[in-house]
C-alpha cells in the first residue's frame, strides 16, 4: 500500500485549483440511472471512489467513459437498459454511496437487491431513514443476509416524508427516487448541503420537478421520465476547506481557486478568529499566514451551513499548534476522533471525553510514522506534517485516495515537500 511522506517546515505559496466535489459525484452517477439517455459530468473528479462507483454501475448495465474535456475531466454516462438490478456486497463495501443505486434501480425498474453498506471505521452508519422514506413511496423492502430487497411492481407514489433529525444520505436517496415517483412527495427536515443543490440541479436539467433545495422542505412532483443532460460538479467544499487549514497550518500565501468561497463561510470565520488572514475574490479565497502563532478557536460540528463534520479532523490538526486549549464537539458522527492518537503521534495535546476534544496547543509538532484511519483523518496527519519537524509517514494512503485528486501535485506545486512511496519502493524504507 502506497505511503505519504511529508517533510515539515516548508510555508506554501501558489494556487491551487479545487476539484468537482466528490460528495456530489457520486449521487450525480447514481442519478444516471434513472434515464435511458446519456448524462454528461463535467469538472468531474477522478477518485478511487468514483472508480469504484463506475464498476458497480457498469456491472447494472452502464456505460461510462471518462474523457478529457475542454475544462478537464468529464464522465459520460449511459445506461439504455438496466441489465442487472443487482448491487453484490464487495461492490458497496468498498463505498458506501454505492447503497444509493437503490432509490434509481426500484424508481426505474420496480425491483432492486443491494447490499447493505456494513459499518465503517467512523461509527454506525445507519441507513434506516433511506429505508424509511422508500417505504413511503410505496416500495416494499425486505432485509435478508445482508441485503436489501426492494420491490415496487406498480411504480413508486409520492408523499409526505418528515426525517425525524437532518440526513445528507436520507435526503438525496429519497430524491433519487421520488423523481420518478407518480404525485407529489414532500420532504421535511429535509439536508440544505449544496451537495443536495448540485443534485437538484442536475436532476431538474434531467427533466425533473423539484423546488425548495436549499431550504429544509423540498417538493418533488414526479415526471414518467427522465431525459439526459450536461452537468457541471459543483465544487469541493471539503476540499477547499482542506486545503485552507494546509495553507494556514504550513504558513505562507496560497490561493484556492475554481471553488464558492461561500460553502465554506463557517469555517472562513472560525480560521480568521483564529488570526488566520483570509480574502475572498469570486470564486477564489486567498490565505496568508506569517509566522505568528495561531489562537485556540472552539467548534461544533453540525449539518450545513454549520461546521462540517469532514473539516472537524483538518480544523483539529490546525488547532494542534494554536496558542491555548481549543474544545472540538463532534455532533454528527460517533466515534470521529480516530485521528487523535495519530495526531498525539505527532507530539500534540489532545485529550477526548465522549464527543468532545480538548486540544491544548503545543509550541512544535515532530514528524512520525502514523496511520490513515478514514479519509478525513487522513489528511489532517498530512497537514499536521506540513507543520511537523522532520519527516511524517502517512500510512494506508488508500483512505486518502478516495476523496483528494492529486493531493502531491497540489500541495507540491505551492512548495509543500509531499511525496509518495509507492508499494514497491516500501522494501527499502522498512528495511
Ligand atoms: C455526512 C455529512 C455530510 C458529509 C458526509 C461524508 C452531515 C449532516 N452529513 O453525510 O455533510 O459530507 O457525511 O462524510 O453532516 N443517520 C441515521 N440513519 C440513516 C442515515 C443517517 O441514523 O438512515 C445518522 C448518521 O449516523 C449520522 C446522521 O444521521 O449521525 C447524519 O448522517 P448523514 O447526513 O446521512 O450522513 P452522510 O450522508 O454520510
Amino acid at each position: 500500500m502506497d505511503r505519504i511522506a511529508i517533510i515539515g517546515g516548508n510555508p506554501l505559496s501558489g494556487e491551487i485549483p479545487i476539484s468537482g466535489a466528490k460528495n456530489s459525484a457520486i449521487k450525480l452517477m447514481a442519478a444516471s440511472l434513472l434515464t435511458e439517455a446519456p448524462l454528461r459530468l463535467t469538472n468531474m473528479p477522478r477518485l478511487a471512489d468514483t472508480r469504484f462507483l463506475g464498476k458497480l454501475l457498469r456491472r447494472l448495465g452502464s456505460q461510462v467513459i471518462e474523457l478529457d474535456g475542454p475544462e478537464g475531466a468529464e464522465t459520460i454516462l449511459h445506461t439504455p437498459e438496466i441489465v442487472s438490478a443487482l448491487a453484490p456486497y464487495d461492490l458497496v463495501r468498498q463505498m458506501r454511496a454505492s447503497f444509493n443505486v437503490l432509490g434509481p434501480l426500484i424508481a426505474r425498474t420496480g425491483h432492486a437487491k443491494v447490499s447493505l453498506p456494513g459499518g465503517c471505521t467512523i461509527g454506525a452508519r445507519p441507513v434506516d431513514l433511506h429505508l424509511k422514506a422508500l417505504e413511503a413511496l410505496g416500495a416494499t423492502i425486505d432485509l435478508n443476509e445482508g441485503y436489501v430487497y426492494a420491490q415496487a411492481p406498480r411504480g413508486l407514489k409520492g408523499a409526505e416524508i418528515e426525517f425525524p433529525f437532518v440526513s445528507v444520505g436520507a435526503t438525496e436517496h429519497t430524491l433519487l427516487a421520488a423523481v420518478l415517483a407518480q404525485g407529489t412527495s414532500v420532504l421535511r427536515n429535509a439536508a440544505r448541503e449544496p451537495e443536495i443543490i448540485d443534485l437538484c440541479d442536475c436532476l431538474r436539467a434531467m427533466g425533473a420537478k423539484i423546488t425548495g433545495d436549499g431550504t429544509d422542505v423540498i417538493e418533488v412532483t414526479g415526471v414518467a421520465r427522465l431525459t439526459g443532460a450536461v452537468h457541471a460538479v459543483t465544487p469541493d467544499r471539503i476540499e477547499t476547506g482542506a486545503f485552507a487549514c494546509a495553507a494556514a497550518m504550513a504558513g505562507g500565501d496560497v490561493t484556492l481557486t475554481r471553488t464558492r468561497p461561500e460553502f465554506v463561510q463557517t469555517l472562513l470565520d472560525k480560521m480568521v478568529e483564529a488570526g488566520v488572514s483570509i480574502s475572498v475574490d469570486g470564486t477564489a479565497i486567498r490565505i496568508v499566514r506569517g509566522a505568528e502563532r495561531l489562537r485556540a478557536v472552539d467548534i461544533e460540528t453540525q449539518p450545513y451551513p454549520g461546521f462540517a463534520t469532514d473539516l472537524q479532523a483538518p480544523f483539529m490538526a490546525l488547532m494542534t499548534m494554536a496558542e491555548g486549549e481549543s474544545v472540538v464537539r463532534e455532533t454528527i458522527f460517533e466515534n470521529r476522533f480516530m485521528h487523535v492518537p495519530e495526531l498525539s503521534r505527532l507530539g500534540a495535546d489532545i485529550s477526548v471525553h465522549g464527543g468532545e476534544a480538548r486540544v491544548r496547543g503545543v509550541e512544535g509538532l515532530n514528524g512520525a510514522q502514523v496511520m490513515a484511519t478514514d479519509l478525513r483523518a487522513s489528511i489532517s496527519l498530512v497537514i499536521a506534517g506540513l507543520a511537523a519537524k522532520g519527516e511524517t509517514v502517512v500510512n494506508r494512503v488508500y483512505h486518502l485516495d478516495r476523496g483528494f485528486e492529486r493531493l502531491e501535485a497540489k500541495l507540491g506545486a505551492c512548495g509543500a515537500d509531499v511525496r509518495r512511496i509507492k508499494t514497491g519502493e516500501l522494501e527499502e524504507v522498512d528495511a
